[in-house]
């Protein structure tokens, strides 16, 4: 057969229904500046999608320096991988400060987030080595783990009885093969917002040997005291023994890194193959960074307003009877009881006649009947544009009921 002929026969999960839906709800243009409010669709809507979490996509001093950094190196410098010619005094001194920012002993930069967690994985394991980690893991840790050529267990999401189960299964193999265990969570889980139960995952290290690695992509920047993380929050920043967090949320840039121990990030720097066979991160994009995580640091301020948007615009959800899950962070997953036919209708509804744009998931990523409604306040947002996204959604979901989207989803429908 034909390798183009079978991708038109079979386009993928999403690929199935690009025709109908590509340019509306699949490759949507937000246009203007990014920021609490943009233009979909000819016109101005609330924006609730964006991982910008304490408002840096568009800070002033951030534009400036992303601007002066462009005007000074270009997007060429430096030339070649980090190992051979495309190291720098500024790759250097961004993964010392992010190191002290986040308490560990040395920083490994990355390229991206997803293709430096997929590479990572594959660098620190062997066959001996056996991988436990979330049933609910990014795809940039399933893809990862699909390299691993060991043995891989995996536990039902925060399920920490069941956990226990398979460190000792995992154990017995170590015990026979003379390999390690390495645990791989997150910090904040992006889709539902509850986080990783890191507290008891570190209180099993007593009985069972193991490395804890967590993915803290979404916690980066929002959660802990300082903002440095998930583990700052459940006081156990320590205990992760390798630390990752992509550039792209918090930061609102490109780039991600890896903070640990030296013995670890000595070990990433010589043998993770997404750094050592790719081109070093472009100046701008360190510098920019650099600007960034001082900004981060030294504006708490951009953290508690990011808070005080998320209690207003969750406790708004609430009052009003909404599910909103587990949560425990800013990312606000809003439950719905609702058909595929339904959801199209609603959120059209959503967006051309309440003006808010945000993310909607269906099955198979929630269960059938689901629409998960994903709202991301920042803290550029308004208390204006929060007051009016309650509203809205207060009579989206009584349309929902009354059937004006279709016929409501019943228990037994
Ligand atoms: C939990 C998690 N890990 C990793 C990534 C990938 O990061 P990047 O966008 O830098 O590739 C993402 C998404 O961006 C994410 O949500």
């Amino acid at each position: 057969m034909d390798l183009f002929e079978k991708l038109r026969k079979n386009p993928g999960p999403l690929g199935a229904n690009a025709s109908r839906f590509h340019g509306y709800f699949t490759f949507p243009k937000l246009v203007g500046e990014i920021s609490n409010r943009m233009v979909f669709n000819g016109s101005e809507k609330i924006v609730w999608s964006l991982n910008n979490y304490i408002g840096l996509a568009n800070h002033p001093e951030i534009r400036k320096a992303d601007a002066e950094a462009a005007k000074d190196w270009g997007l060429a410098a430096p030339m070649g991988a980090r190992m051979m010619s495309g190291n720098t005094d500024y790759h250097e001194q961004l993964e010392r400060e992010l190191a002290d920012f986040i308490s560990k002993e040395d920083v490994i930069l990355l390229n991206f987030g997803y293709q430096g967690m997929v590479s990572a994985i594959d660098c620190l394991v062997d066959r001996k080595d056996v991988i436990v980690y979330d049933s609910e893991s990014h795809a940039c840790i399933v893809d990862g783990i699909h390299l691993h050529q060991g043995k891989r267990f995996v536990f039902p999401h925060n399920n920490i009885e069941n956990l226990e189960k398979q460190l000792e299964r995992a154990t017995k193999i170590t015990e026979e093969t003379g390999g390690a265990i390495l645990l791989i969570t997150e910090g904040v889980f992006g889709m539902d917002g509850d986080q990783g139960d890191l507290k008891s995952i570190v209180a099993l290290k007593k009985k069972y040997q193991f490395r804890l690695f967590v993915d803290d992509a979404h916690g980066f920047g929002t959660m802990g005291k300082t903002g440095a993380g998930t583990g700052e929050a459940q006081g156990v920043q320590d205990e992760i023994d390798i630390y990752f967090s992509t550039f792209a949320k918090s930061m609102a840039s490109i780039g991600a890194f890896i903070g640990g121990k030296k013995v670890l990030v000595d070990y990433l720097r010589y043998n993770i193959r997404s750094q050592i066979f790719a081109k070093s991160v472009p100046m701008p994009l360190v510098i920019g960074n650099l600007k960034r995580l001082e900004l981060l640091r030294s504006n708490p301020e951009l953290k508690d307003k990011l808070w005080e948007n998320v209690n207003r615009l969750q406790s708004g959800l609430k009052e009003r009877g909404f599910n909103l899950g587990k949560t425990t962070s800013p990312v606000t997953p809003v439950y719905l009881d609702c058909s595929i036919e339904s959801a199209a209708k609603l959120i059209i509804d959503l967006r051309e006649r309440f003006n808010i744009f945000c993310s909607a998931v269906l099955y198979p990523v929630v269960p059938k009947g689901v629409l998960l409604l994903r709202l991301i306040p920042t803290a550029v947002h308004t208390f204006e544009d929060i007051d009016q996204t309650l509203d809205a959604f207060s009579h989206i979901s009584d349309k929902l009921k009354s059937g004006a989207y279709g016929k409501p989803v019943t228990a037994n429908s």
